[in-house]
């Protein structure tokens, strides 16, 4: 359901090389430059700030360490925590989005929710739900369509909508947006007052609809910083979602929201 387009390529570009000049090249960033479909590209874009940053923390500030002369370590080195996000797309489900959320709950972990407007009406509890349990609430537009198709007055409009729709639940409106598809381009930001945030790690769960395969397609490209996309509207990938959780924070990674990880 989400899919790279060209349009991004000037994005990716830059991204790649702030990146770069920060010395924080995740480990899988080398296939962004020339790929817009299944491989890492950590980036967003910030309307506040022109540039974008879905750089994160970990990789580039490891504190550095000396060896004493009896060959300990001096000075402080403590652990870094490896962040990385979950992100669910598409939603709330009737059924799925509960099951995924009490399993969250169990785990003491928090993600990321872009909610379609039409998906709203009536679920309105869940959007409740997300918020009382500490999940970060984004906008995933009105309606499945390509915005870059849609004509700007449309996009902002049901852009607009899912923003009020949101906000009259929560009290709260939404800074995050990503885009059906990833479909979206400058003209299209100009007119809109929020972040853009893509994924690095696409699960494919849409696509795979067997928890296993998702499980192993995400714990094989998940690195830290990373922002893995998947869809809170399958059975198949709730549970993988939560096997996803188990098996990354046993070895060591933290599950934080998007906001966490964006410099903005
Ligand atoms: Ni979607």
């Amino acid at each position: 359901m989400e899919q790279r387009r060209g349009t991004f390529r000037k994005q990716v570009a830059f991204l790649l090389a702030v990146v770069l000049l920060d010395g924080a090249l995740l480990g899988t960033a080398g296939g962004v430059a020339g790929s817009f479909w299944g491989t890492h590209t950590p980036y967003a874009t910030s309307r506040g700030t022109g540039l974008a940053a879905g750089s994160v923390a970990a990789g580039s500030t490891a504190p550095e360490t000396a060896v004493t002369a009896d060959g300990s370590l001096a000075g402080s080195t403590p652990e870094v925590p490896k962040l990385v996000a979950l992100t669910f797309d598409d939603g709330p489900h009737k059924t799925c989005t509960p099951k995924l959320l009490d399993g969250l709950k169990e785990r003491n972990v928090k993600a990321t929710f872009f909610l379609m407007g039409e998906n709203i009406v009536g679920k309105e509890d869940l959007v409740r739900r997300m918020q009382e349990e500490g999940h970060l609430i984004g906008n995933h537009s009105y309606r499945h369509i390509q915005l870059t198709h849609a004509g700007e007055d449309a996009v902002c409009e049901a852009i607009e909508k899912t923003e009020t729709m949101i906000e009259e639940i929560t009290g709260v409106r939404p800074g995050y947006l990503r885009p059906p598809y990833g479909d979206w381009n400058e003209s299209l930001e100009c007119r809109m007052n929020l972040t853009t945030v893509f994924w690095s790690v696409d699960s494919l769960d849409w696509k795979l609809k067997n928890t296993k395969q998702i499980v192993k397609r995400v714990k094989k490209e998940t690195g830290e910083g990373d922002i893995i996309l998947m869809h809170d509207i399958f059975p198949t990938s709730v549970e993988a979602a939560l096997q996803i959780v188990d098996q990354l924070q046993s070895q060591g990674y933290t599950f934080v929201t998007v906001d966490e990880l964006l410099i903005d």
